[in-house]
């Protein structure tokens, strides 16, 4: 018999989708290596599709809600974790099949789990949140291609988005000048203030494009 802890289920009996907190214990969670002490959560949109009932989130009930969260191994069965590390958990599948980061524990496979650096707290982490981390992979995906700063302007589409916005401010930060594309030209001060050297309505990009028409970002 383990502790009782807390977590927001979602459940749904005939279609009637219900949201509650409710205690729960070790023996309750699903399969995995890793046990850990939760201690943040981001609220991403998808935690606000999944916690409303919009379909295609959560695949099966009950569900614990939470698609990421940060905490402390309590314990592992895979030696690359240690009781006491701090670690983070993106996606994976977190609040669709496997129970979620919404719950005072959580029982995970260690594949999953990456170790968070010294420099970022628990908290820091998840105020980065899926979103920013989802950002920073595709910054590393351009930087796999090769892409530099000197290879010129580099557009950000959706910049005032949640990937968008954190694409914005990280791209700035490493020296690229950005421009950024948006259908809301009353965000431009918000924009240039994470960094943008320029805001472009997104209807632009619309446009039909010439013919042999010159290369324009990096
Ligand atoms: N958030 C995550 O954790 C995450 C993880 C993996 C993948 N993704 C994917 O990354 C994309 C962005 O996610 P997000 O969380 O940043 O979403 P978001 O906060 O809703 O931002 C999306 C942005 O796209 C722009 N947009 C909206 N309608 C558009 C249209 N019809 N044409 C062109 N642009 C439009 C808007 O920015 P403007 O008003 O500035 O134009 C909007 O803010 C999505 O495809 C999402 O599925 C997100």
């Amino acid at each position: 018999m383990t502790d009782k802890f807390q977590a927001l289920m979602i459940d749904k009996k005939e279609d009637e989708q219900s949201v509650n907190f409710v205690k729960i214990s070790e023996d309750e969670l699903m399969e995995g290596n890793v046990l850990v002490d939760v201690t943040h959560s981001s609220l991403n949109y998808k935690d606000g599709l999944a916690l409303t009932g919009a379909p295609g989130v959560v695949r099966s009930f009950p569900m614990i809600a939470g698609i990421d969260f940060s905490g402390i191994v309590k314990a592992s069965e895979d030696e690359k974790f240690s009781q006491g590390d701090r670690v983070v958990l993106n996606g994976y599948g977190l609040s669709e099949n496997h129970f979620g980061g919404y719950s005072e524990r959580a029982r995970v496979k260690s594949d999953h789990l990456l170790k968070l650096p010294d420099n970022i707290s628990n908290k820091q982490a998840m105020a980065i949140g899926t979103a920013g981390y989802t950002a920073m992979l595709c910054i590393l995906g351009l930087e796999d291609w090769g892409i530099k700063p000197e290879d010129g302007k580099i557009l950000v589409t959706g910049a005032s988005g949640g990937v968008g916005s954190v694409a914005v401010s990280i791209l700035s930060t490493l020296g690229f000048q950005v421009v950024a594309s948006t259908g809301r030209l009353n965000e431009t001060e918000y924009l240039t203030g994470l960094g943008a050297t320029s805001v472009i309505d997104r209807s632009e990009l619309s446009e039909p494009s010439r013919p042999l028409g010159k290369e324009i970002w990096a």
